[in-house]
């Protein structure tokens, strides 16, 4: 089997450098070595992640707030069962998907263990195993969940995110390491369907690569959710004994902390995925943290070897992982595409949710950058008012002379969709009264962006 490009990996950076290369008419084969195709996202992580997320959230919302509504119901109660069932539908109708989108685009599909012979010759190891020559590669391997040395991840009571999206039962008690983006989204999961939930954070904060005024935010919606939030906190040790895990760690004052659940949810971060892919076979160097390692092309030392995603330097996202893969296969071609890596935007699906894009004032003060900060909070908004989700704020950071938004950070209803507005504004190089002088429509949550960029440009919000 002969073919002009190769991607090795079908999460999304794989499966949309495959369809991109199809479409610029090159003859393209993908690699997948599990059955279904669409990787960490599609399988274990955005998308099961947010089918839960949404279900849990029904639930949450017809015990606390259908009352208030009017709406009066029995004391709901968690199916389980079937609301993993619905989630594993989903996962499979979207998985499904990709497979319809590889033969529309007539990418060949070969399910194995992708290995470099050299770097034109790549190993498939499945069902049966063959052999493909190929003129160029695209690395998209992804990545595994990263744990501590001390820690044994049995998968059955301390477990990753894998396994926190099958689980039978709600736990009692969900004791949660790392107060990121995963242990926040499943701790959110399991606490509105009734569990106890303890974050340990080493950090000062959660969420700590955003703007620090979002994790603050968060943590007070968190805490009526009835997390128990230990910042600034060590593990030391994680220790199960039948169906009991015990966490053990450093409290700042020096003090010893000990949290007895019945799950323990090690989310503390995640690590380039390379195994078995004979890397040494072609001549791929790797950095020291195990990433591929690649020119600002995302070319790895190798002439006609790419590398894209989970798999390289950057943020760990799908989103981030899609953009290079169209990114790499226009590349190929001869054109000259951007990425502005400072426009990706962050998002939390956590409620209220949180979502950030730019700089944040953390970055600007290291910078010494003047900027101006404008605020405005979702309460004084009808529209939040309307829908009681009035937990949260909007800021937005703009240049002290020029007025030019260098940051947009939202906690509230509708921010992950919200700040969709804010890359389109920060890519046009918008000022913050470019935006306060545009219509936003009323009453939406949108509106809270202009009056906080009304308030950055000059201090005049309209409704506060
Ligand atoms: P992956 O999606 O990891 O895909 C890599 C693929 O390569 C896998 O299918 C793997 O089996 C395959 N592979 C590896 N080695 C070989 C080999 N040698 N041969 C053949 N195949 C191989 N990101 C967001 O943007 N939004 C979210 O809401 C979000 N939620 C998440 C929730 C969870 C619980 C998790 C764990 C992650 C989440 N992410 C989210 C992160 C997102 O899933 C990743 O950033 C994204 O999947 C990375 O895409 P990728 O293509 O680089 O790699
Ligand atoms: P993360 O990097 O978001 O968070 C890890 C957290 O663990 C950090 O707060 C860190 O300070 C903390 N930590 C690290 N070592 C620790 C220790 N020894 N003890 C206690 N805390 C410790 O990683 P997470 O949540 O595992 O997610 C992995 C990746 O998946 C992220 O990079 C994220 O981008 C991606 N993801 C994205 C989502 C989204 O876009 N909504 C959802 C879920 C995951």
């Amino acid at each position: 089997m002969q073919y002009d490009v190769t991607v090795i990996g079908s999460g999304p950076g794989g499966y949309v450098a495959a369809i991109r290369c199809a479409q610029l008419g090159l003859k393209t084969a993908i690699i997948e070595k599990y059955d279904t195709l669409g990787g960490t996202c599609l399988n274990v992580g955005c998308i099961p992640s947010k089918a839960l997320l949404d279900s849990s959230e029904h639930f949450h919302n017809a015990e606390h707030t259908f009352k208030e509504h009017g709406i009066d119901i029995a004391k709901p109660k968690v199916n389980i069962k079937q609301m993993i069932a619905r989630k594993t539908d989903v996962v499979k109708q979207n998985t499904e998907g990709i497979n319809y989108l590889m033969s529309k685009n007539k990418i060949d599909v070969h399910h194995g263990l992708g290995s470099f012979v050299d770097k034109n010759t790549i190993k498939v190891t499945g069902q049966e195993e063959k052999t493909i020559s190929t003129d160029k590669v695209i690395i998209a391997t992804g990545s595994k969940p990263s744990t501590l040395p001390f820690i044994k991840l049995d998968k059955k009571r301390v477990i990753t995110s894998t396994e926190a999206l099958e689980l039978k039962e709600v736990p009692k008690h969900l004791v949660i390491i790392g107060g990121g983006v995963i242990g926040l989204e499943l701790g959110s999961v399991y606490a509105r369907l009734g569990a106890k939930v303890s974050v340990v954070e080493f950090l000062d904060n959660i969420i700590p690569t955003m703007d620090s005024t979002l994790g603050k935010e968060l943590q007070k919606s968190l805490k009526k959710l009835g997390f128990d939030i230990y910042l600034s906190h060590k593990v030391t040790a994680v220790e199960a004994k039948g169906k009991e895990v015990t966490v053990t760690a450093d409290t700042p004052k020096g003090d010893k902390l000990e949290l007895k659940g019945d799950y323990c949810l090690v989310s503390i971060g995640r690590r380039p995925y390379t195994d078995g892919l004979g890397l040494e076979n072609a001549g791929v160097k790797v950095t020291e943290r195990g990433q591929i390692e690649t020119d600002e092309h995302l070319k790895t030392n190798v002439d006609n070897i790419w590398a894209i995603g989970d798999v390289v330097k950057g943020a760990m996202l799908a989103h981030k992982a899609e953009e290079e893969g169209v990114f790499v296969a226009e590349q190929m071609m001869g054109q000259k595409p951007h990425i502005n890596y400072n426009l990706i935007p962050g998002v939390v699906y956590t409620w209220p949710e949180v979502a950030g894009v730019g700089f944040t004032e953390e970055q600007l003060k290291e910078q010494k950058r003047a900027y101006k900060t404008g605020k405005f909070p979702f309460k004084a908004l009808g529209r939040a008012r309307a829908s009681m989700d009035v937990d949260g704020l909007v800021k937005v950071l703009a240049d002290k002379e020029t007025d030019e938004i260098l940051g947009v950070h939202i906690i509230g209803a509708r921010a992950a969709d919200m700040i969709a507005s804010a890359v389109t504004a920060m890519e046009f190089r918008a000022s913050a009264e470019d935006v306060s002088r545009m219509s936003h429509a009323h009453p939406t949550y949108m509106e809270a962006v202009k009056e906080a960029c009304l308030a950055a440009t000059e201090n005049r919000p309209l409704h506060i």
